[in-house]
């Protein structure tokens, strides 16, 4: 299993480049598959998940050529509803997307249940309430999900979300697109990559009107065409690389960014003391002065993304003062605590929130990644450490992160992605 090794203590310097949004990437690509022809996607990241997605897509029947690393052009003429294979579709959490795009298009779905980073329970049962709402019989059964549109199409509705759900929304959207009607989302999600999946729709002929509202309105058409599309910016993976900066005490100007949808991180991270300063498609981060405790409550857009938790409370453990992170999304989200306090740090779990204590320093130490963004924390708590930190388990990370240790090192960090003890031991000798 490869790991990453990392000696820390240095500031990170320079400007890293962000790619596209993994969380829109694994909604676009399954809507492509509701198209009778092709549809050619630009800054896709080149990251598991979406490999992962395009190879089910193939297994479907969708012809899918890479016209370079970043652009793919996917063909679903000759897709017919028959069965992905159960051990891909159950790996990934946005599998779940294949429902929407299939039950729009060809009034039928065969899934698994999503796989996706272990946070406790994560249903679909709102997922399940919007296409029952929309005329389709929806079985679980022995890890599949099976849905047919009852009279062979669906029907547009209203649908009132119980709970936030990005992905419940995004899954309504795409079935709706195609259904025969009007289709309302009310208490819909409303993160930036709800929108983009919007647009690429619309791009495609559907007439979706409301998303980043937390109202969206949908005209059902009879059909969508190809389009030539590119996915905006990984929100994410930007403030990572923001904390990163902020946590190694550098100096990064983070590239190929929508500064509007950074406001909950970047507000934040100017609570505990982090210079930033916003330009048209970039942010400058550095570091003057000591960090300071704030309190996070991760919330649904615009609130403090939950994506972001890991990251802000590893720049938390080397604040002054005492700090509360409060994860209102997800059940367990803070599996990295134990990993932390192995390199110094003074975290204790209580409920949903974490309390933590700054500390000076933290001291490299070899931890394991338990999920994607926590897999991220840790590298960047691995940074900011005196000494050497490993990191194991970086499948989760390499999920959601394109060229991750390739674009820390082009800022200064002694990153290496390594798969075996004596790689490591190497690693120890020459950075000595
Ligand atoms: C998406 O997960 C993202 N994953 C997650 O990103 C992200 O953390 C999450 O949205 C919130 O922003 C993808 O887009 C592939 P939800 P999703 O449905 O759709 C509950 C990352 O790090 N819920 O918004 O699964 C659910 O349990 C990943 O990039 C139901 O109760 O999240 C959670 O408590 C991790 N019933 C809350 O709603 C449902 O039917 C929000 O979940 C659906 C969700």
């Amino acid at each position: 299993m490869e790991k990453y090794v990392i000696n820390g203590g240095k500031p990170l310097y320079g400007e890293i480049d962000v790619s596209g949004a993994k969380n829109a990437a694994v909604a676009i690509i399954p809507a492509a598959l509701m198209v009778n022809g092709v549809c050619r996607l630009e800054n896709i990241p080149q990251i598991s998940d979406a490999d992962m997605l395009m190879t089910i897509l193939e297994h479907l029947g969708a012809k899918i050529r890479m016209v370079n690393r970043n652009t793919v052009e996917i063909d679903c003429t000759d897709v017919r509803y028959t069965d992905a294979p159960y051990d891909l579709m159950r790996r990934i959490r946005a599998s779940y997307y294949l429902i929407g795009a299939m039950l729009g298009r060809f009034g039928a779905a065969k899934t698994t249940m999503p796989g996706g980073c272990n946070f406790g329970v994560r249903p679909i049962d709102q997922h399940i309430k919007g296409m029952t709402a929309l005329g389709a019989d929806v079985e679980v059964t022995g890890g599949f999900v099976y849905a047919k549109a009852l009279d062979g199409k669906l029907h547009g509705t209203r649908i009132y979300l119980d709970k936030v759900s990005v992905g419940a929304t995004m899954n309504i959207i795409l079935a709706a697109s195609m259904a025969r009607g009007r289709t309302v989302i009310e208490n819909a999600a409303k993160e930036p990559h709800i929108v983009d999946l919007a647009n690429f729709l619309n791009s495609m002929g559907a007439e979706i009107m409301g998303a980043g509202t937390d109202v969206i309105k949908i005209r059902g058409v009879e059909r969508l065409h190809g389009a030539v599309y590119s996915v905006i910016p990984d929100q994410i993976e930007a403030g990572t690389f923001m904390i990163a900066a902020a946590a190694t005490k550098g100096d990064v100007l983070v590239t190929n960014v929508i500064p509007k949808h950074l406001e909950p991180i970047t507000s934040k991270m100017r609570k505990i003391g982090v210079n930033i300063e916003e330009f048209d498609d970039s942010v400058r981060v550095w570091v003057d002065g000591p960090l300071v405790r704030t309190n996070v409550k991760t919330m649904p857009h615009p609130g403090f993304p939950t994506d972001m938790q890991p990251q802000i409370a590893v720049t938390l453990a080397l604040a002054e003062g005492t700090s509360i992170v409060t994860e209102s999304i997800f059940e367990n989200r803070f599996k990295y605590a134990d990993e932390l306090s192995r390199m110094g740090a003074c975290i204790k779990v209580e409920g949903n929130s974490a309390i933590i204590d700054g500390v000076k320093k933290l001291t490299g130490a070899r931890v394991s990644a338990p999920d994607l963004r926590a897999g991220a924390a840790l590298v960047i708590a691995g940074l900011a450490a005196d000494g050497i930190t490993v990191v194991d388990d970086i499948v989760y990370i390499q999920r959601g992160y394109e060229n991750f240790e390739e674009k820390l090192r082009s800022l200064g960090a002694e990153i290496e992605k390594v798969s075996s003890e004596k790689e490591i031991q190497k690693f120890r000798l020459r950075v000595g």
